[in-house]
């Protein structure tokens, strides 16, 4: 034999052993790793007796259970469903992959199952252990950590609820979550105003992203991202929050994705969105489509062919209303009514150098090719005086469990007031204004947004008002700052959990367009109100003086809702300094 024969034969036999080892102690062969679950479970949809757990695994198995209760010693069965849109491309940054392309070359199915168990027969206020198992096709089977969970509870029960939004993977979320359960404990609820991953239909941005901050570790405290901040390198694990206490969320426009599969990246899938009325428009037009054809294919032809937030509904278990479903909808929780809107719009660049699709116009190359253009920043649900979605808010607004409510909160993504850049252009359907030369070809295509028009402004704000509603919370700015207007109401932005894109103050101007018809308005609050400086310890700016907003990616800012005293504390973590104390900067009552 030659020395290459005799390696051969050498590691031929240790593998025959290791394999007859492995067999006999597992029942499995050797190369078959243990079965692990993609997600910790988490709380969905409580009612007054019950509570739903779902948790995500890479393989469909069988017998997905909760055991539960006083010796976990009661079972209730999961159903399973697949996700039928996430995947996975070259921007994913996911297992091996960690430079782009190494190994999915563009937008690549992932397959990934859900469970979800419901458990009845709960005493409200009083928790219970649980942990979930699943079993893969091989028998092997995986069980969670021990968690606990609790139905709604009921009325003049005290609560500390997360007010959060925009995490995004950013940098500082973790550190984020994790400040919050170390300064207030684990929370009863998490409110989330929106923007929870970037690009949905990645399913490493809610599971596994290499980087360690994707949505459900950070969550989970299962987050391993790492900061280097002046050569300090700290580790931050998220907080375990959702293990034990339900999430309600509202849409934002990273919930949104648009034509599938038109464009060679997730990414470009993200940005593709297109109104729902342009697609059946184009479609039709184009002779791709026969005339009332659209009605027939359904439902999935027009989500194809403009957005969806299939992914988004699929993964989460939500309160519904009958007009909108999951995407708006209301609930009781304790002393607290949540009214949730779906109110964003896609998100479009100021500049159109590149080739971008446009806020204010289309760019050159696609003027004469209507399928390409981006329609500037049209909103996917309406929300305007007249709407399903309007005339859902004034009934909900007009029930007896929102008035008789102890406190009436209402969260939508897109900000009302803000000292943040994404506030501008106002909230209302682009008018699209074409351009032609003589001989009818497109020069230019530009949107204007009516500020008269604003219809969170014109409609939805009055309402609220009206209505008594005590606090709006939103995000999509990424910074902190709240508002109150003359009537009393609370609005508040604390979205600079991960990151921040900036305070349109001072001499730091937002990015508007010259030579439109309409005024966009680069700094302040364009509707008029003014930022509420911080009432315990304000950060200061360079001449010592109160900042009424936190604009930092170095601070990360939390708020909680304590419904004790009615009370919205706002906290922040100087993640330069990694041994700091959290601060309280700001607290407000509601009335
Ligand atoms: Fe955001
Ligand atoms: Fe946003």
């Amino acid at each position: 034999m030659t020395s290459r024969t005799q390696f051969l034969v050498a590691v031929f036999f240790v593998l025959i052993c290791f394999t007859l080892i492995s067999v006999r102690t597992t029942g499995q062969p050797f190369m078959m790793s243990a079965p692990q679950l993609l997600s910790d479970p988490f709380l969905q949809l409580p009612s007054e007796t019950s509570v739903r757990v779902v948790w995500f695994t890479e393989f469909a198995g069988s017998d997905h259970r909760i055991a539960y209760g006083e010796n976990l010693n009661q079972t209730a069965v999961a159903t399973t469903t697949k996700l039928s849109r996430t995947r996975e491309d070259q921007n994913s940054k996911v297992g091996a992959q960690t430079e782009k392309g190494q190994v999915y070359k563009e937008p690549t199915m992932r397959d990934i199952w859900r469970h979800e168990a419901e458990v009845t027969r709960l005493i409200p206020n009083t928790r219970v252990p649980y942990r979930v198992t699943s079993v893969r096709e091989d028998g092997l089977n995986v069980t969670s950590a021990e968690f606990t969970f609790s139905p709604k509870p009921t009325t003049g029960t005290h609560l500390k609820i997360l007010l959060t939004s925009d995490h995004q993977l950013k940098p500082m979320t973790a550190a984020n979550l994790q400040k919050v359960v170390e300064t207030v404990g684990r929370v009863d609820a998490v409110f989330f105003v929106g923007d929870l991953v970037n690009v949905p239909d990645r399913a490493s941005e809610w599971f596994d992203d290499n980087r360690g901050g994707a949505l459900f570790p950070c969550l989970q405290g299962r987050a391993n991202y790492e900061m280097d901040k002046n050569g300090v390198r700290t580790s931050y694990s998220g907080g375990e929050l959702i293990q034990h206490a339900p999430l309600f969320t509202a849409i934002g426009n990273h919930e949104v994705m648009g034509r599938f599969s038109r464009s060679g990246s997730l990414n470009d899938e993200f940005d593709d969105a297109i109104p729902r009325a342009v697609a059946q428009q184009l479609y039709q037009h184009s002779g791709r489509l026969k005339p009332n054809k659209a009605a027939t294919l359904g439902d999935r032809w027009l989500k194809d062919n403009s957005f969806n937030t299939d992914t988004y509904e699929e993964i989460f278990t939500l309160p519904e209303s009958s007009q909108g479903g999951k995407t708006y909808y209301a609930l009781t929780f304790g002393d607290v009514r949540l009214v949730v809107l779906y109110a964003t719009n896609t998100w479009r660049f100021i500049s159109v150098n590149a080739g971008d699709k446009g806020k204010y116009q289309e760019p050159e190359q696609d003027l004469n090719n209507p399928p390409e253009w981006g329609y500037g920043q049209h909103i996917f649900e309406a929300i305007a005086k007249g709407s399903s979605q309007y005339n859902w808010l004034k009934q909900e607004l007009n029930s007896a469990q929102f008035q008789q409510a102890k406190y009436k909160v209402v969260m939508l993504h897109h900000p009302p007031h803000s000292l943040g850049g994404n506030i501008v252009p106002p909230y209302t359907d682009p008018v699209q204004v074409i351009n032609r030369d003589e001989d009818g070809k497109i020069k230019a295509v530009r949107y204007e947004y009516p500020k008269q028009a604003d219809y969170i402004i014109r409609d939805v704000v009055p309402l609220l008002e009206a209505a008594n509603v005590q606090l709006v919370l939103y995000g999509h700015s990424h910074l902190w700052n709240r508002f109150l207007s003359p009537s009393g109401m609370h609005f508040l932005e604390t979205s600079n959990v991960g990151n921040s894109y900036g305070a349109s103050v001072g001499d730091k101007k937002r990015e508007v367009p010259t030579g439109y018809e309409e005024d966009y308005v680069a700094t302040g609050d364009p509707n008029g109100l003014d930022p509420v400086v911080p009432t315990i310890a304000p950060l200061l700016d360079d001449d010592g003086k109160p900042l009424p907003y936190v604009a930092s990616n170095e601070i990360t800012v939390f708020s909680i809702l304590d419904t004790a005293v009615g009370m919205v504390s706002s906290y922040r973590f100087d993640t330069r300094k990694p041994g700091s104390e959290v601060v309280k900067f700001d607290e407000f009552k509601l009335h």
